[in-house]
């Protein structure tokens, strides 16, 4: 693969290395890569386990795809699915009982000494997005289950102070539903149960979606499916970072301080459907022409909110500046009907992903930006249409277990290098994460794994070997505080 940033991709960088300059004092550390002999000539440090099956693992289920070609597994998919059995499989390895909960989430716990103590529950997510990377979701649950393995090779994991539970959440992506987060949502109880009737592309619901892979979800139902607050220790969550500060910094492992906001956006834009050879120009209801224009005041909005915001209007208690250096939009999906190049379409929409570490920040945006698209529209004379599909507002993460976890790393660390004398760095996350809806019920914490080139979402997502390894001797560290 090519290391050289993209443009795309330094305007990333740029972004967040000012995102962890705002999160971090950490200066930038000396290269933590290492060498298969370097470390082996230390200690074994569960090298077959949390290196060579862990990285066996994710290859595997990398395979497990909808696709042919590229790797796709959305809610309930028949691919989510086998990847849900190939990773029950594993949790069975690692000794945990197992279950599927009614939204297909898949569950692995061992009760330890005290089945009545408050769990501590680490997952992550099962589905991808389309033409995705093997990392992203996956390695948060193979190294989670990497990690139990070795306790329960070891003998010890019945020593565990508290039960642990594994969860393999079916849907952080939304890429089917463009809802994120029913999995952990539905387990944090902040799914309403309109969600449940949210249609695909097909018409077929998300009720619809689990009853074809027989599971029944009911309003009733779903709102068991809730944990109980009280029977619950914490969450944390081991992810690719899917940015290029560690890379950056030189360093395997990051503790994540907080997580943006987000807010996806559906845009119906109908116009007047025509022949393309015979409305004259001057007596066109283009929707595409116009949700042309819409995307590009999107850009200049995202991109200069300074201009388009003001302190006394819109802004009271909120920086500027920092919305200015955390804001990011997107339109990743566009679809017009009928479709045909010799057609005036008739309708065009196209979803709007749009993040800021700053709520209020955020949610001035999407008013103003509401605002002028509502008056573009109304110039070109076309009627425009959006829909808020999903919210998810920053979340700031729990310090104790972020400290908890940032001495995991570091042991971890240690044991892998010799002497480490760098911090662990400390870093925000402007992607989104099961952790968001797993605030709703208990404190979170999160581990950033150094991902080649900060590129996800992409094929080209990579991980070193060694750094799979660094996230499975961290977790397993985390574990053993637990005894
Ligand atoms: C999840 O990957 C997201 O969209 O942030
Ligand atoms: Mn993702
Ligand atoms: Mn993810």
């Amino acid at each position: 693969m090519n290391t050289l940033y993209s443009f795309g991709q330094f305007k990333y960088l740029l972004l967040s290395l000012l995102l962890l300059l705002l999160s971090t004092s950490s200066s930038p550390a000396s290269a933590y890569i290492f060498s298969d002999g370097e470390i082996s000539s230390r200690n074994d440090l569960f090298r077959e386990i949390l290196k060579d099956e862990a990285v066996a693992r994710l290859n595997e289920l990398g395979k497990v795809s909808d696709a042919d070609g590229y790797l796709e597994r959305t809610f309930m998919s028949p691919a989510s699915l086998r990847a849900g059995n190939l990773i029950r499989g594993w949790m069975e390895d690692a000794g945990l009982r197992t279950w599927v909960d009614q939204l297909g989430n898949l569950h692995g716990r061992v009760e330890g000494m005290n089945a009545s103590a408050e769990a501590l529950l680490i997952g992550s997510h099962l589905d991808t997005v389309v033409d995705a990377g093997i990392f992203d979701g996956s390695l948060g649950i193979i190294s989670a289950l990497s990690a139990l393995k070795v306790l329960n090779d070891n003998g010890t994991m019945g020593k565990l102070r508290r039960p642990i539970e594994v969860i393999a959440f079916s849907d952080e992506e939304g890429v089917r539903f463009h809802s994120t987060f029913l999995g952990s949502a539905a387990l944090a109880g902040v799914l309403p149960v309109t969600a449940l009737q949210i249609s695909d592309k097909s018409g077929v619901t998300v009720q619809d979606a689990l009853k074809e892979n027989s599971l029944e979800i009911t309003e009733e139902n779903l709102l068991q499916l809730k944990y109980d607050p009280g029977s619950v220790w914490g969450y944390i969550e081991v992810h690719i970072e899917q940015g290029p500060v560690l890379e950056w910094l030189g360093f395997p492992l990051g503790v994540v301080k907080g997580i943006a906001g987000q807010t996806r956006l559906k845009v119906t834009v109908r116009g007047s459907q025509g022949h393309a050879g015979t409305v004259p120009m001057s007596m066109r209801q283009d929707p595409m022409a116009a949700a042309a224009e819409l995307i590009v005041l999107l850009e200049s909005v995202c991109k200069n909110p300074k201009d388009f915001l003001s302190y006394d209007g819109h802004c009271n208690d909120i920086s500027l500046e920092s919305l200015s250096s955390s804001l990011v939009c997107t339109v990743g999906e566009i679809s017009t009907w009928p479709s045909a190049s010799n057609v005036i379409p008739g309708q065009v929409t196209f979803t709007v992903d749009l993040r800021a570490i700053d709520d209020m920040g955020r949610e001035a945006v999407i008013y103003e930006l509401s605002n002028q698209m509502y008056k573009i529209c109304e110039r070109r004379s076309v009627s425009c249409i959006i829909d808020r599909k999903h919210d998810a507002n920053a979340v700031v993460c729990d310090s104790e277990l972020s400290s908890q976890l940032k001495s995991a790393a570091y042991s971890a660390l240690r044991k892998m290098a010799g002497d480490i004398q760098d911090e662990t760095p400390t870093l925000m996350s402007g992607a989104g994460h099961d952790a968001m809806a797993m605030s709703h019920l208990t404190k979170v914490g999160m581990l950033f794994v150094r991902c080649r080139g900060g590129v996800s979402h992409s094929p080209a997502e990579n991980v070193l070997d060694e750094d799979v390894w660094a996230a499975g001797l961290a977790i397993l560290a985390f574990l053993e505080t637990q005894l």
